[in-house]
């Protein structure tokens, strides 16, 4: 059972800007690997070799067969209660006349099947293709039914190598993308930073920046990570239990209200 300080509840029901920024410990509880946890992604590979376009060009095959494994589990899971948490405070700051910005370094769309609209994507998604050559678009999909696709489709336009859209290691982030989350992290009234390990350049700065813009900084978090000595806030759960929680207390004082 969880309980949340009055103080913390009467600023959660009074803000009406919200900005929060998830990393892949809001998609643990569905099922979907993360990167840095013991039993993570990079534990097993070299980031490198596999989300890079050095890597890519090196090895497409594999690279390309990695992906098509994590899209297998993309595809078959489904969103757990803390993206159905976010999509619910979106919807209550929204009917108030507020501003709910959801910041997403994660690439499997767990937030828009959950409902959340206007996603901000700052690494992309796993979903789409493009040519790797002259940048078009690709229609390929993975889907659970057709056949293993072992190697980089071409680009009908110029038989370039197709890859996935994600943001790889030494790619910029979408500018638009990125200047958004900016512009939310410098206006908004309290900033969650949920299943993070803050590791990762520029994303890991939105929650400083949103700090000393004046936000107040809540982070979710099971473990420790390189900004909790920063948040004014730190609840210290998965986030599959601890924002159902946080938004039923919510409605809860704002009842009384
Ligand atoms: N609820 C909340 N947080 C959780 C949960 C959970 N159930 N399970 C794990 N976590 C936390 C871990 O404690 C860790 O701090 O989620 C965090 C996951 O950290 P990473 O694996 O580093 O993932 P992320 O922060 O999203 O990585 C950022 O790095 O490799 C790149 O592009 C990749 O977008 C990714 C970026």
């Amino acid at each position: 059972m969880y309980t949340f300080s009055d103080n913390l509840l009467h600023t959660l029901t009074t803000a009406r800007k919200i900005a929060v920024l998830t990393g892949a410990g809001i998609s643990a509880e569905s099922g979907v690997a993360t990167f840095r946890d013991p039993d993570g992604l990079w534990a097993k590979f070299r980031p490198e070799e596999l989300a890079s376009m050095d890597g890519f060009l090196k090895n497409p095959n594999m690279v390309w067969e990695w992906y098509e494994a994590r899209r297998k589990v993309v595809d078959s899971v489904k969103p757990n209660a803390g993206h159905t948490a976010l999509v619910e405070m979106q919807k209550w700051y929204e009917e108030r006349g507020g501003r709910f910005t959801l910041i997403t370094q994660n690439v499997d769309r767990l937030h828009q099947q959950a409902g959340s609209h206007d996603v901000i994507e700052l690494h992309g998604n796993i979903i789409d293709n493009y040519c790797s050559r002259c940048k078009k678009p690709h229609e390929y999909r993975y889907t659970s039914t057709a056949p293993n696709v072992k190697e980089p489709p071409r680009c009908t336009y110029c038989g370039g190598m197709i890859r996935p859209a994600v943001v790889w290691f030494g790619e910029m982030l979408p500018p638009d993308a990125l200047e958004a989350a900016q512009e939310a992290a410098e206006t908004c009234e309290v900033f969650f930073s949920i299943g993070t390990s803050a590791e990762v350049y520029p994303a890991a700065g939105l929650p400083i920046e949103a700090k000393r813009a004046g936000a107040l900084f809540i982070e979710v978090n099971p473990n420790q990570t390189a900004i909790t000595r920063f948040a004014d806030v730190s609840i210290s759960a998965p986030s599959g239990e601890a924002l159902p929680a946080l938004f039923a207390s919510m409605l809860a004082k704002n009842n009384i209200l």
